[in-house]
């Protein structure tokens, strides 16, 4: 007797699609990226044979990446300015024409799951060559990325098939949040603040977004927005990454048009595009939410539908129209567990539409051309 078996089925681990199975791996994904790397005791971070003070000299930082690596980036960024380090996220495309300047205290970080992006790789060469340090960000040990850099930190994510990268892109936030933390620890000479109630908040992370994956209504909101014309993310501060990703992620595998805006440009621009058939899937990091409130407001006076992506007791649950919960959780994090809410939904959304979701059209897991 034989049974039908096809090895990319068996593959998929009982899930339709990869993206899927990947996007449910992020409670192992997130664990493993942590493992090891905090210090119980004095909640120093340990990152991969890094000696002490090997950051003392950063005086401002560049991160550059392409797609979805670069929200990873731009996170990564703006958590380092918080942390009082001066730092920019580049897309590695822009990097040869925008040149902005390096010194010897520079350091460029390439963010890159596959670390074989070539424009990726291109800017970390050329950062090299302008007399930079270098470090990358990657999944994959023995990239080319881990070979050109002068220091890798590996995200521990493990492969990852979906086009469309998941938890590669979760493991990429934490990483270059500790990061940051850590270079301003060096570069500063004292923790930042922030610390304290980041530490334990990413420790209880991989169980909440278990719950949060067992839980979530991000189906049945899917179905429920489904014919919409166009699909809008808005977010502030670190939940302004999270609004570019969520709309890429929605864009790659419905095809339906999405955008990301940060919460406070709707007025100067996009306003002109909301109408009752665009859903504006609003984001709560806890930074100035009464502010991203009242762009969600401004959009739900056209006629918009609003979808408040927040804890279940917060403000905005009253005045949006659907909600998707996440945990109350420190604002370093609270963008990374909205972002597994957007990634159901567009999940939900490309499965309705039929899509072939592990592998879009016209679109690679890996771009190793310019
Ligand atoms: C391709 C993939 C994206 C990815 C980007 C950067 O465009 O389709 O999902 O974000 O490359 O890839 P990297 O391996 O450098 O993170």
């Amino acid at each position: 007797e034989t049974v039908d078996w096809n090895p990319e089925q068996a593959g998929k681990g009982g899930y339709d699609h990869f993206m899927l199975k990947e996007i449910h791996e992020q409670p192992t994904s997130l664990s493993q990226a942590i493992e090891g790397r905090i210090d119980p005791a004095d909640g120093h971070l340990s990152l991969d044979g890094f000696e002490p003070d090997t950051f003392e000299s950063v005086e401002d930082v560049q991160l550059v990446a392409c797609g979805t690596s670069y929200h990873a980036a731009l996170y990564g960024s703006l958590a380092l300015n918080r942390a009082g380090v001066p730092a920019t996220a580049l897309l590695a495309n822009e990097y040869s024409v925008t040149s902005p300047p390096v010194s010897e205290d520079t350091l460029v970080i390439a963010v890159s799951q596959s670390g074989e992006t070539a424009d990726t790789l291109n800017a970390l060469r050329q950062a090299d060559e302008r007399g930079a340090d270098t470090l990358t960000v990657t999944n994959v040990v023995g990239s080319t990325a881990a070979r050109v850099a002068d220091d890798s930190l590996f995200i521990r994510a493990g492969p990852e098939i979906g086009v469309a990268a998941t938890k590669t892109f979760s493991s990429q936030a934490v990483m270059v949040t500790l990061l940051a933390q850590r270079i301003a620890d060096d570069a500063r000479g004292d923790p930042p603040a922030d610390l304290e109630s980041l530490l334990p908040d990413l420790s209880r992370m991989p169980d909440e977004i278990d719950t949060l994956l067992e839980t979530s209504d991000a189906d049945a909101i899917a179905r429920e927005y489904i014919d919409s014309q166009a699909y809008f993310f808005i977010g502030r501060g670190l939940g302004f990454p999270v609004a570019l990703e969520g709309a890429l992620k929605f864009k790659e595998i419905t095809y339906e048009h999405a955008e990301g805006f940060a919460s406070g440009e709707l007025k100067h621009g996009p306003l002109a595009l909301v109408t009752p058939e665009t859903p504006v899937f609003a984001i709560f990091t806890g930074e100035e939410d009464e502010k991203t409130l009242k762009n969600a407001e401004e959009t739900q006076t056209r006629g918009a539908p609003v979808i408040a992506i927040c804890p279940d007791d917060h403000r905005a649950v009253e005045v949006a129209d659907d909600h998707l919960e996440i945990p109350e959780t420190d604002s370093n994090l609270a963008g990374l567990h909205a972002n597994v809410q957007l990634q159901l939904v567009s999940y939900y959304a490309a499965d309705l539409l039929g899509r072939p979701i592990d592998k879009p059209r016209n679109l690679a897991k890996s771009v190793t051309v310019e």
